[in-house]
């Protein structure tokens, strides 16, 4: 992949990115088609497909994540996706060799032939990550930021697409890519959601008929904030006291965190008014669904 990208670049042409975990749906396809938008006809268009190890914790849904390649491939070929990308576990992650002392692993590096000694560098974004989603999975955001910056590397990107479903992920992204310096423009693009309103994603697919049924609660909820917040300005305490409330609608569904937040901080703010972002995370069954917008 990276050869290929060095000769993209080489040659003068553009290279955007979609890192998705695959199971594709209509939202991936719609970041494809902003990549496109941004690289032009004469650009290269490259979705990753890897569902990531590092940033699922060992109670989360890494094997039972849903899979299906031959559906991406053509998904993707129908929509014009230049280039799809599906590394192994072995080649993101190789496995540390057992035998492998530390002098050895320093001689081999002066060497320069530290090749498949495995892998132990991870990247760190300190302070985003910290509340929401990274308050609620601790080492999500590590996993995302060190897989990232491994695609970055490896696909070279000139611009590189993200939903705005995972907002956090996104801002913490783009705090990544200026802290160290990729060269690579990141695109947030709008949420892709179903006729009822629930943001499309992979893990939909989770939810049998009742809980789809019911899912559309967060959509539901943040419609009502921004009903309550369109007027006059609302105390954060009382509009969580009242979301849950509101939330009762759906028996089904158990609210893991409401938030408001500062778009450009991630730090919750007390007095909401219309502009405010907020984000949400709902569990049905074992299934977990987050959904944000800006009131
Ligand atoms: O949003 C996702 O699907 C993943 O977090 C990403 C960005 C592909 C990294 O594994």
């Amino acid at each position: 992949m990276q050869r290929l990208a060095q000769k993209l670049r080489r040659a003068g042409t553009r290279i955007g990115l979609v890192p998705t975990m695959g199971y594709l749906h209509a939202g991936h396809l719609s970041l494809a088609r902003e990549a496109r938008r941004r690289v032009g006809k004469s650009g290269v268009v490259v979705v990753s497909i890897y569902v990531n190890p590092t940033q699922f914790a060992p109670t989360e849904d890494l094997d039972k994540y849903p899979r299906d390649l031959q559906r991406d491939l053509r998904m993707c070929r129908a929509e014009g996706v230049d280039v799809v990308f599906t590394p192994s576990d072995a080649e993101m992650y190789p496995a540390r060799a057992k035998t492998q002392g530390q002098r050895g692993l320093a001689a081999r590096a002066a060497s320069g032939h530290l090749r498949s000694t495995g892998f132990s560098t991870y990247v760190v974004e300190e302070n985003l990550g910290r509340v929401m989603e990274g308050a609620a999975r601790p080492a999500h955001f590590r996993g995302v930021t060190t897989v990232v910056a491994k695609l970055f590397n490896l696909v070279l990107p000139d611009v590189s697409v993200f939903g705005q479903k995972d907002f956090q992920q996104a801002a913490i992204i783009q705090r990544m890519a200026l802290d160290l310096n990729f060269p690579v423009h990141i695109i947030v693009a709008p949420t892709h959601r179903e006729k009822d309103g629930l943001a499309m994603s992979s893990r939909n697919k989770y939810l049998d008929a009742e809980q789809r049924a019911q899912a559309v609660i967060l959509f539901h909820a943040l419609r009502a904030a921004q009903a309550a917040v369109a007027k006059k300005p609302v105390p954060a305490a009382r509009l969580k006291k009242d979301l849950k409330e509101f939330m009762t609608a759906a028996p089904l569904a158990r609210l893991d965190y409401v938030e408001f937040f500062d778009p450009a901080t991630l730090q919750p703010i007390s007095m909401v008014t219309r502009g405010t972002n907020m984000a949400l995370a709902v569990f049905l069954g074992k299934t977990r669904l987050i959904d944000n917008v800006r009131l």
